[in-house]
Protein backbone atom coordinates (compact mmCIF):
# COMPACT_ATOMS: atom_id res chain seq x y z
CA UNK A 1 0.00 0.00 0.00
CA UNK A 2 1.22 3.60 -1.06
CA UNK A 3 1.30 7.18 -0.70
CA UNK A 4 0.17 8.92 -3.84
CA UNK A 5 1.23 11.98 -4.67
CA UNK A 6 -0.24 13.74 -8.34
CA UNK A 7 1.32 16.85 -9.64
CA UNK A 8 4.69 15.63 -8.58
CA UNK A 9 6.61 17.50 -11.03
CA UNK A 10 5.26 20.56 -9.65
CA UNK A 11 6.23 22.93 -7.11
CA UNK A 12 4.14 21.57 -4.49
CA UNK A 13 4.02 18.08 -5.32
CA UNK A 14 7.85 18.25 -5.27
CA UNK A 15 7.97 19.66 -2.19
CA UNK A 16 5.35 17.24 -0.67
CA UNK A 17 7.33 13.64 -1.67
CA UNK A 18 10.78 15.56 0.04
CA UNK A 19 8.41 16.34 3.35
CA UNK A 20 6.98 12.35 3.22
CA UNK A 21 10.89 11.67 2.59
CA UNK A 22 11.90 14.03 5.64
CA UNK A 23 9.39 12.34 7.92
CA UNK A 24 10.37 9.20 7.39
CA UNK A 25 8.37 6.89 4.79
CA UNK A 26 10.25 4.69 3.13
CA UNK A 27 10.93 5.64 -0.63
CA UNK A 28 9.18 2.36 -1.69
CA UNK A 29 5.63 3.37 -0.16
CA UNK A 30 5.23 6.45 -1.90
CA UNK A 31 4.74 6.85 -5.70
CA UNK A 32 4.88 10.38 -7.36
CA UNK A 33 2.75 10.58 -10.76
CA UNK A 34 3.38 13.39 -13.21
CA UNK A 35 1.81 13.86 -17.22
CA UNK A 36 5.61 13.07 -18.15
CA UNK A 37 7.24 11.05 -15.97
CA UNK A 38 11.18 12.18 -17.42
CA UNK A 39 10.49 15.40 -15.29
CA UNK A 40 10.22 12.90 -11.65
CA UNK A 41 13.15 11.11 -12.78
CA UNK A 42 15.28 12.11 -10.12
CA UNK A 43 12.83 10.63 -7.16
CA UNK A 44 12.83 7.46 -9.41
CA UNK A 45 16.42 7.42 -8.75
CA UNK A 46 16.06 7.85 -4.88
CA UNK A 47 13.65 4.61 -4.90
CA UNK A 48 10.62 6.35 -5.25
CA UNK A 49 7.99 5.08 -7.77
CA UNK A 50 7.30 7.19 -10.46
CA UNK A 51 4.40 6.49 -12.37
CA UNK A 52 2.31 8.62 -15.34
CA UNK A 53 -1.02 10.07 -14.38
CA UNK A 54 -2.91 12.50 -16.93
CA UNK A 55 -6.38 13.29 -15.39
CA UNK A 56 -7.57 14.18 -18.82
CA UNK A 57 -7.04 10.80 -19.57
CA UNK A 58 -8.62 8.47 -17.06
CA UNK A 59 -7.24 5.51 -18.93
CA UNK A 60 -3.60 6.61 -17.30
CA UNK A 61 -4.92 6.53 -13.88
CA UNK A 62 -5.86 2.65 -12.92
CA UNK A 63 -2.41 1.95 -13.10
CA UNK A 64 -1.54 5.23 -11.83
CA UNK A 65 -3.50 4.65 -8.62
CA UNK A 66 -2.86 0.67 -8.53
CA UNK A 67 -2.52 -0.18 -4.08
CA UNK A 68 -2.79 3.28 -3.22
CA UNK A 69 -3.53 3.59 0.56
CA UNK A 70 -3.82 7.37 0.98
CA UNK A 71 -3.79 9.73 -2.33
CA UNK A 72 -2.94 13.52 -2.15
CA UNK A 73 -4.94 15.31 -5.19
CA UNK A 74 -2.87 18.15 -5.85
CA UNK A 75 -5.42 20.95 -7.51
CA UNK A 76 -4.34 21.55 -11.22
CA UNK A 77 -3.27 24.24 -13.33
CA UNK A 78 -5.96 24.99 -16.11
CA UNK A 79 -9.56 26.55 -14.17
CA UNK A 80 -11.08 25.64 -17.19
CA UNK A 81 -10.66 21.91 -17.19
CA UNK A 82 -10.54 21.45 -13.53
CA UNK A 83 -13.04 20.24 -11.98
CA UNK A 84 -13.46 17.53 -14.64
CA UNK A 85 -10.30 16.63 -14.07
CA UNK A 86 -10.33 16.35 -10.36
CA UNK A 87 -13.54 14.40 -10.92
CA UNK A 88 -11.65 12.10 -12.99
CA UNK A 89 -8.93 11.12 -10.32
CA UNK A 90 -11.44 11.07 -7.51
CA UNK A 91 -13.43 8.19 -9.29
CA UNK A 92 -10.62 6.48 -10.54
CA UNK A 93 -9.11 6.80 -6.46
CA UNK A 94 -12.85 5.23 -5.62
CA UNK A 95 -12.00 2.16 -7.61
CA UNK A 96 -8.19 1.73 -6.48
CA UNK A 97 -9.91 1.77 -2.96
CA UNK A 98 -8.31 4.83 -1.56
CA UNK A 99 -8.43 5.04 2.22
CA UNK A 100 -9.00 8.64 1.96
CA UNK A 101 -7.88 11.87 -0.26
CA UNK A 102 -6.46 14.92 0.82
CA UNK A 103 -7.19 17.46 -1.41
CA UNK A 104 -5.56 20.93 -1.86
CA UNK A 105 -8.04 23.42 -2.16
CA UNK A 106 -8.17 26.99 -1.27
CA UNK A 107 -8.62 28.85 1.62
CA UNK A 108 -12.45 29.44 2.23
CA UNK A 109 -13.37 27.69 -0.24
CA UNK A 110 -16.76 27.49 1.02
CA UNK A 111 -17.58 31.13 1.40
CA UNK A 112 -15.10 33.03 -0.91
CA UNK A 113 -16.01 34.95 -3.81
CA UNK A 114 -13.04 34.45 -5.82
CA UNK A 115 -13.41 33.48 -9.33
CA UNK A 116 -11.02 30.65 -8.36
CA UNK A 117 -13.13 29.53 -5.51
CA UNK A 118 -15.85 27.75 -7.24
CA UNK A 119 -13.90 24.89 -9.17
CA UNK A 120 -12.21 24.14 -5.35
CA UNK A 121 -15.41 23.93 -3.75
CA UNK A 122 -17.31 21.53 -6.47
CA UNK A 123 -14.32 19.02 -6.15
CA UNK A 124 -14.69 19.26 -2.45
CA UNK A 125 -18.13 18.51 -2.74
CA UNK A 126 -17.74 15.73 -5.29
CA UNK A 127 -14.64 14.21 -2.67
CA UNK A 128 -16.70 14.26 0.13
CA UNK A 129 -19.22 12.35 -0.65
CA UNK A 130 -17.23 9.68 -2.38
CA UNK A 131 -14.59 9.00 -0.04
CA UNK A 132 -12.95 9.03 3.22
CA UNK A 133 -11.38 12.38 2.52
CA UNK A 134 -9.64 15.99 3.90
CA UNK A 135 -9.53 19.30 2.39
CA UNK A 136 -6.24 21.23 2.78
CA UNK A 137 -7.57 24.56 2.02
CA UNK A 138 -4.37 26.58 1.27
CA UNK A 139 -3.70 30.37 1.78
CA UNK A 140 -1.56 32.24 -0.77
CA UNK A 141 1.84 31.23 -1.23
CA UNK A 142 4.44 33.77 -0.12
CA UNK A 143 6.18 32.99 -3.28
CA UNK A 144 3.28 34.56 -5.20
CA UNK A 145 5.30 37.66 -4.13
CA UNK A 146 9.28 36.28 -3.05
CA UNK A 147 9.22 35.06 -6.92
CA UNK A 148 8.66 38.84 -7.91
CA UNK A 149 11.41 40.65 -5.97
CA UNK A 150 13.74 41.10 -8.51
CA UNK A 151 10.95 43.85 -10.32
CA UNK A 152 10.16 45.01 -7.09
CA UNK A 153 13.53 46.29 -6.46
CA UNK A 154 14.08 47.43 -10.16
CA UNK A 155 10.27 49.47 -9.96
CA UNK A 156 10.99 50.55 -6.37
CA UNK A 157 7.08 49.26 -5.49
CA UNK A 158 5.39 46.60 -5.05
CA UNK A 159 1.57 46.63 -6.94
CA UNK A 160 -1.83 45.20 -6.17
CA UNK A 161 -5.32 46.01 -5.70
CA UNK A 162 -5.46 44.36 -1.99
CA UNK A 163 -5.98 47.45 0.00
CA UNK A 164 -5.12 46.54 3.56
CA UNK A 165 -6.93 43.45 3.40
CA UNK A 166 -4.72 41.01 5.91
CA UNK A 167 -3.24 38.20 3.68
CA UNK A 168 -1.82 34.97 5.90
CA UNK A 169 0.26 34.05 3.38
CA UNK A 170 3.01 30.34 3.94
CA UNK A 171 5.63 28.84 1.52
CA UNK A 172 4.78 26.21 -0.56
CA UNK A 173 7.20 24.12 1.65
CA UNK A 174 5.00 24.54 4.64
CA UNK A 175 2.12 23.29 3.00
CA UNK A 176 3.70 20.83 1.99
CA UNK A 177 4.73 19.32 4.76
CA UNK A 178 1.12 19.97 6.45
CA UNK A 179 -0.14 17.61 3.49
CA UNK A 180 2.61 15.21 4.92
CA UNK A 181 1.76 14.98 7.68
CA UNK A 182 -2.47 14.46 7.21
CA UNK A 183 -0.90 11.60 4.66
CA UNK A 184 1.25 9.56 7.82
CA UNK A 185 -0.92 10.33 10.75
CA UNK A 186 -4.18 9.41 11.84
CA UNK A 187 -7.70 11.65 12.60
CA UNK A 188 -7.78 13.62 9.11
CA UNK A 189 -11.10 12.29 7.68
CA UNK A 190 -13.50 14.94 7.80
CA UNK A 191 -11.54 17.83 8.08
CA UNK A 192 -11.41 21.02 6.56
CA UNK A 193 -7.92 22.53 7.26
CA UNK A 194 -7.62 26.60 6.90
CA UNK A 195 -3.93 26.95 5.76
CA UNK A 196 -2.18 30.21 6.26
CA UNK A 197 1.22 31.42 7.92
CA UNK A 198 1.40 32.85 11.30
CA UNK A 199 1.70 36.33 10.80
CA UNK A 200 -0.86 37.71 8.36
CA UNK A 201 0.44 41.11 6.45
CA UNK A 202 -0.95 43.77 4.23
CA UNK A 203 0.09 44.50 0.93
CA UNK A 204 1.78 47.89 2.52
CA UNK A 205 3.49 46.11 5.44
CA UNK A 206 4.80 43.47 2.97
CA UNK A 207 6.68 46.68 1.10
CA UNK A 208 8.09 47.43 4.71
CA UNK A 209 9.67 44.42 5.25
CA UNK A 210 11.21 43.98 1.92
CA UNK A 211 12.01 47.62 2.91
CA UNK A 212 13.90 46.22 6.23
CA UNK A 213 15.64 43.15 4.32
CA UNK A 214 17.15 45.29 1.34
CA UNK A 215 17.76 48.58 3.07
CA UNK A 216 16.07 50.08 -0.46
CA UNK A 217 12.79 52.44 0.10
CA UNK A 218 9.86 49.96 -1.46
CA UNK A 219 6.49 51.22 -1.07
CA UNK A 220 2.87 49.51 -1.85
CA UNK A 221 1.23 51.06 -4.89
CA UNK A 222 -2.38 49.95 -4.68
CA UNK A 223 -4.77 49.99 -8.01
CA UNK A 224 -8.34 49.88 -8.69
CA UNK A 225 -8.25 45.37 -9.84
CA UNK A 226 -8.94 47.00 -13.50
CA UNK A 227 -5.65 48.44 -13.48
CA UNK A 228 -4.15 46.11 -11.71
CA UNK A 229 -5.09 43.81 -14.42
CA UNK A 230 -4.23 45.89 -17.06
CA UNK A 231 -0.45 45.85 -14.88
CA UNK A 232 0.10 42.24 -14.98
CA UNK A 233 -0.87 41.83 -18.53
CA UNK A 234 1.86 44.99 -19.31
CA UNK A 235 4.17 42.26 -17.57
CA UNK A 236 3.67 39.21 -19.63
CA UNK A 237 1.02 37.45 -17.55
CA UNK A 238 -1.72 36.30 -20.23
CA UNK A 239 -5.15 38.23 -19.90
CA UNK A 240 -6.86 35.42 -18.36
CA UNK A 241 -4.53 34.77 -15.70
CA UNK A 242 -4.14 38.34 -15.08
CA UNK A 243 -8.33 38.86 -14.57
CA UNK A 244 -7.88 35.97 -11.87
CA UNK A 245 -4.68 37.30 -9.70
CA UNK A 246 -6.66 40.90 -10.16
CA UNK A 247 -10.02 38.93 -8.75
CA UNK A 248 -7.77 37.59 -5.81
CA UNK A 249 -6.76 40.86 -4.90
CA UNK A 250 -9.96 42.04 -4.50
CA UNK A 251 -11.06 39.43 -2.41
CA UNK A 252 -8.13 40.05 -0.17
CA UNK A 253 -9.04 43.62 0.56
CA UNK A 254 -12.25 41.98 2.44
CA UNK A 255 -9.66 39.41 3.94
CA UNK A 256 -10.76 36.93 2.45
CA UNK A 257 -7.05 35.65 2.16
CA UNK A 258 -6.72 35.87 5.79
CA UNK A 259 -7.07 33.22 8.20
CA UNK A 260 -6.62 32.94 12.02
CA UNK A 261 -6.92 29.36 12.40
CA UNK A 262 -3.61 28.25 13.10
CA UNK A 263 -3.93 25.20 11.67
CA UNK A 264 -0.94 25.04 9.60
CA UNK A 265 0.96 25.64 12.67
CA UNK A 266 -0.56 23.16 14.65
CA UNK A 267 -0.80 20.43 11.77
CA UNK A 268 3.67 20.80 10.96
CA UNK A 269 4.69 21.30 14.66
CA UNK A 270 6.44 24.61 14.00
CA UNK A 271 5.82 28.16 13.78
CA UNK A 272 5.03 28.75 9.90
CA UNK A 273 8.02 30.56 7.80
CA UNK A 274 7.08 34.33 8.57
CA UNK A 275 7.55 36.51 5.27
CA UNK A 276 10.78 38.11 6.36
CA UNK A 277 12.53 34.42 6.60
CA UNK A 278 10.93 34.08 2.78
CA UNK A 279 12.20 37.21 1.98
CA UNK A 280 16.03 36.59 3.56
CA UNK A 281 15.80 33.58 1.89
CA UNK A 282 15.08 34.59 -1.58
CA UNK A 283 17.05 37.66 -1.48
CA UNK A 284 20.05 34.54 -0.57
N1 LIG B 1 -2.13 29.06 -3.14
C1 LIG B 1 -1.61 29.74 -4.15
O1 LIG B 1 -1.10 30.87 -3.98
C2 LIG B 1 -1.55 29.11 -5.49
C3 LIG B 1 -0.88 29.76 -6.51
C4 LIG B 1 -0.80 29.14 -7.72
C5 LIG B 1 -1.40 27.90 -7.93
N2 LIG B 1 -2.06 27.30 -6.90
C6 LIG B 1 -2.70 25.96 -7.06
O2 LIG B 1 -1.87 25.01 -6.40
C7 LIG B 1 -1.50 23.97 -7.32
C8 LIG B 1 -0.11 23.51 -7.00
O3 LIG B 1 0.76 24.63 -7.04
P1 LIG B 1 2.19 24.48 -7.68
O4 LIG B 1 2.94 25.70 -7.36
O5 LIG B 1 2.78 23.16 -7.36
O6 LIG B 1 1.82 24.50 -9.24
P2 LIG B 1 2.71 23.98 -10.45
O7 LIG B 1 4.15 23.93 -10.09
O8 LIG B 1 2.32 24.80 -11.64
O9 LIG B 1 2.22 22.49 -10.65
C9 LIG B 1 0.96 22.24 -11.14
C10 LIG B 1 0.84 20.77 -11.40
O10 LIG B 1 -0.46 20.51 -11.94
C11 LIG B 1 -0.36 19.30 -12.60
N3 LIG B 1 -1.38 19.11 -13.65
C12 LIG B 1 -1.82 20.02 -14.53
N4 LIG B 1 -2.71 19.43 -15.36
C13 LIG B 1 -2.80 18.13 -15.00
C14 LIG B 1 -3.53 17.01 -15.47
N5 LIG B 1 -4.33 17.11 -16.54
N6 LIG B 1 -3.39 15.82 -14.86
C15 LIG B 1 -2.55 15.70 -13.80
N7 LIG B 1 -1.83 16.71 -13.30
C16 LIG B 1 -1.95 17.91 -13.90
C17 LIG B 1 1.01 19.33 -13.26
O11 LIG B 1 1.50 18.02 -13.18
P3 LIG B 1 2.39 17.34 -14.32
O12 LIG B 1 2.84 18.41 -15.27
O13 LIG B 1 3.48 16.69 -13.54
O14 LIG B 1 1.49 16.34 -14.93
C18 LIG B 1 1.84 20.25 -12.38
O15 LIG B 1 2.84 19.54 -11.71
C19 LIG B 1 -1.69 24.61 -8.70
O16 LIG B 1 -1.93 23.62 -9.66
C20 LIG B 1 -2.86 25.54 -8.47
O17 LIG B 1 -4.07 24.84 -8.58
C21 LIG B 1 -2.12 27.87 -5.70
Amino acid sequence: MSIVVTAASGNLGRLTVEALLTRGVPASEIVATSRDISRIKDFADRGVEIRRADFAEPGSLPAAFEGVDKLLLISTTTPSERVANHRRAIDAAVVAGASLVAFTSMLHADTSTTTLSPTHWATEEYLRERLPSVMLRNGWYLENYTDQLPQILRGGTLVGAAGQGRISAATRADYADAAAVVLTTEGHDGKAYELGGDEPFTLTQLAAAISAATGKRIGYTDLPVDEFAQVLVGAGVPAELAQVLADADRAMSHDEMFTGSGDLRRLIGRPTTTPAEAIAAALR
